[in-house]
């Protein structure tokens, strides 16, 4: 079964793609991004897991209400998502960089309802004082200048230094996707993961298998702190995948797709 449809969770409209029979997956993207972000993996992994890929608000084709997007909030509404598609056994979560730390904030809430957990291309710690200014100055620039400001201040981080002269294609569809997010979608984001906790602390309490995969030459988030994961939880593996930046599942797909089938395998 393959769908792209939407559904009103908590009041909000909430488009999602649904695809595949077996053991449910569900993929978070990062910020600015959207579900077409996991289009290699829906189209690989639907064989063997029922693979749910939302926009969450504020990106895509969901609604956009205004205010801050909490990682508590965004796990609340995946939550409701899956009780909507009536999806009662437990789910394997993908996040990548803000996806990660939303599956974090849901792995807190419903533990559950959660059979592994998938942390790509993310961080566990909060934002530092200088990330949090950071993220105050993209905010001005977005609202003076709109989202295409944040997406082109952006864009030369995101994928490994190589892809940009090698892959010219996928940067173009990772900026195409980037300009799907509204401007209160990127306003909150970034108010969300200026607030976000520190997750450190729960990584000790993590009862389930734990994947985690970092590209080595990612320029947003260093592999260093994928190293820092994979040492604060009892039961975890690590793939470094190397040719790829912040978007190891569009950079090396084959490679990411491998790791996370392995990964269901062994759960
Ligand atoms: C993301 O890709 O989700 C963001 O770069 C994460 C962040 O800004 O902390």
């Amino acid at each position: 079964m393959t769908s792209g449809m939407s559904v009103e969770v908590g009041g909000t409209r909430i488009a999602y793609t649904l695809a595949g029979a077996g053991r449910p997956l569900l993929f978070i993207h990062g910020y600015p991004l959207g579900r077409s972000l996991w289009r290699p993996q829906v189209e690989a992994l639907a064989s063997s897991a029922v693979v749910i890929a939302p926009d969450l608000r504020g990106h895509g084709d969901s609604a956009a209400p205004a205010g801050e997007y909490s990682m508590d909030l965004l796990a609340d509404e995946l939550h409701g998502l899956l009780a909507a598609l009536k999806i009662d056994q437990p789910v394997v979560l993908c996040g990548l960089s803000m996806g990660g730390y939303i599956a974090l904030a849901y792995y807190r809430k419903f533990s559950a309802g959660v059979a592994g957990l998938v942390l790509a291309a993310t961080r566990v710690g909060a934002d530092s004082a200088e990330g949090k200014a950071n993220r105050e100055r993209t905010a001005a620039l977005a609202v003076e200048a709109g989202v295409p400001a944040v997406v082109d201040a952006m864009l030369p981080k995101m994928l490994a230094p190589d892809t940009y002269t090698q892959n010219p294609d996928l940067v173009r569809q990772v900026r195409d996707l980037m300009l799907r997010t509204s401007l209160n979608g990127v306003l909150g984001d970034l108010a969300g993961m200026r607030n976000r906790p520190d997750s450190t602390p729960t990584l000790p309490e993590i009862r389930v298998p734990v994947l985690i995969i970092h590209g080595q030459q990612d320029q947003l988030i260093p592999p260093g702190e994928a190293q820092n994961t994979l040492s604060g939880v009892p039961s975890a593996t690590l793939a470094l995948i190397d040719r790829a930046g912040h978007l190891p599942n569009l950079e090396q797909p084959d490679t990411f797709n491998q790791a996370i089938t392995n990964f269901l395998k062994s759960l």
